[in-house]
């Protein structure tokens, strides 16, 4: 990937953009080997890489278009550290991008786990996600790949899958777990504010 390509970087549509709200429209398979179609799946990786994401799909940089990129690195295993990646089913994926994607959920148990997109910065929910999942798709040279996905890969799987039907986390979360990322940086200050206020707010009757 060249520099040029790397200064040039999409923007990341944010919930409101209509783009998030509508149904994406399939490739046109004659294009899928086009320098127009090669240069936005390339911008779509560099942007998902820029915000460390997992997974990016094209309404998200503001093209209706039915195409995601799937990437779970060694790097977000570290960050997430050794318990957090066990518990939560977290395994290397190397990058997948798959035009006109079919899903098919093949495990119907769930699992409830913190997720976040790009395109709602700074929140995280818990969302139920299926835990096994069949995707198949064409790779950015029209042919077609297929893959079981398990535990994270296919919460990732499943959260671009709705970025196509014009879905966000937002609609699938348990909505009490809304969470922004700094929250906790605000726990502390709210303890201190009822204990210093603790009298007053004792309710007496
Ligand atoms: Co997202």
């Amino acid at each position: 990937m060249n520099a040029k390509l790397r200064r040039s970087s999409l923007q990341i549509c944010q919930e409101g953009h209509p783009v998030l709200r509508s149904c994406a429209r399939p490739v046109n398979l004659a294009l899928i080997t086009s320098p127009e179609y090669q240069e936005l799946v390339d911008k779509m990786v560099v942007a998902m890489r820029q915000q460390l994401g997992v997974g990016i799909a094209a309404p998200q940089v503001g093209v209706g278009l039915r195409v995601f990129c799937l990437e779970f690195t060694a790097t977000h295993l570290k960050i997430m550290g050794p318990e957090k990646a066990r518990m939560r089913e977290m395994s290397i994926l190397p990058l997948c991008i798959l035009a006109n994607p079919v899903l098919k959920v093949t495990k119907e148990e769930k699992a409830i786990w913190e997720e976040g997109c790009l395109s709602f910065a700074g929140f995280v929910a818990k969302v139920p996600r299926a835990r096994q999942v069949f995707v198949s798709g064409l790779n950015r040279e029209g042919t077609e790949e297929k893959y079981v996905l398990n535990g994270w890969s296919a919460r990732i799987a499943q959260h671009e899958m709705d970025h196509l039907e014009g879905m966000l986390y937002i609609d699938r979360m348990l909505p009490k777990s809304l969470k922004h990322i700094a929250c906790d940086q605000h726990v502390g200050f709210g303890k201190e504010l009822i204990e210093k206020y603790e009298r007053i707010l004792a309710i007496k009757s």
